[in-house]
């Protein structure tokens, strides 16, 4: 008993619970701050195998679908005619599973599905076929052309391009930024600390991207 409280207690990132019944084209979008390797999202490992091998004009796509089957997105899935096509919890009782195992699908002439693509649809099935996606922001990565500057690019040049940028502040190059990263500013205005006016001011950036400005700042924000 002690071992398995500490198991689940030590867990951080414990599987999804099957829902009971079915899921349904309602169910809401669960997104992941980071990407668990023990889980199999929809979005991200799901959609495009249905998209790269089920969507051939002999197959089944939205326009072109046969059996009323559509598998080009997660709310189609679930509106077709075929009840059976995902059983969430029951891969082998999930028609799309099946006609996969037995060769019927991809139709002859496509290549067959690698095991590991087959894998996934068994483990994301077998997962509660869950309207799921992780987001691949990996806060390890904080160098200053590949991640910094197109955080800030994406979230700060719009309102701070150049030095007629808002309250005079220029976040349009390395030299400039790094003037605010210097003087605390750039750390401040992320976090909404110290007086500072929460930037953007739409709000605050996902943990992942606010992660790593503070690492990048933390390492004397370098020009790498
Ligand atoms: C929609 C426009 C907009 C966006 C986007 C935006 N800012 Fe600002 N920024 C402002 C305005 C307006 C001010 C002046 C706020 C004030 O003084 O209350 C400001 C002020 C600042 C200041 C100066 C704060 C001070 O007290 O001197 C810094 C630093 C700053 N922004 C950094 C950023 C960073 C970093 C981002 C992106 C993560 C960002 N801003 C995104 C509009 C924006």
């Amino acid at each position: 008993m002690v071992t398995i409280a500490f198991a689940f207690f030590s867990c951080t990132h414990p599987l999804p619970t099957i829902p009971d019944g079915n899921p349904g084209p309602s169910d809401t979008l669960i997104v992941d701050e980071a990407c668990d390797p023990n889980i199999v999202y929809f979005t991200n490992d799901v959609l495009p195998i249905f998209s790269s091998s089920c969507a051939m004009p002999e197959c089944r796509s939205s326009t072109t679908r046969e059996h009323d089957i559509d598998l080009s997105s997660y709310d189609a899935l679930f509106t077709g005619g075929e009840e059976d096509l995902i059983v969430s919890g029951k891969p082998q009782k999930s028609e799309v599973y099946e006609v996969i195992l037995d060769g019927e699908m991809p139709p002859s002439g496509y290549p067959d599905l690698t095991s590991t693509q087959m894998q996934k649809i068994y483990d994301w099935i077998d997962q509660g076929a869950l309207n799921n996606e992780c987001s691949s922001c990996d806060t390890s990565a904080f160098k200053f052309a590949a991640d910094i500057n197109t955080i800030i690019e994406k979230n700060c040049v719009s309102c701070h391009n150049g030095p007629s940028g808002n309250k005079g502040v220029d976040l349009s190059s390395y030299t400039s930024i790094k003037v605010y990263s210097d003087n605390g500013l750039l750390k401040n205005s992320i976090l909404a600390e110290n007086g500072v006016a929460q930037m953007p001011t739409t709000g605050r950036m996902p943990d992942c991207e606010v992660n790593k400005l503070l690492k990048w700042i933390e390492a004397g924000s370098p020009n790498d």
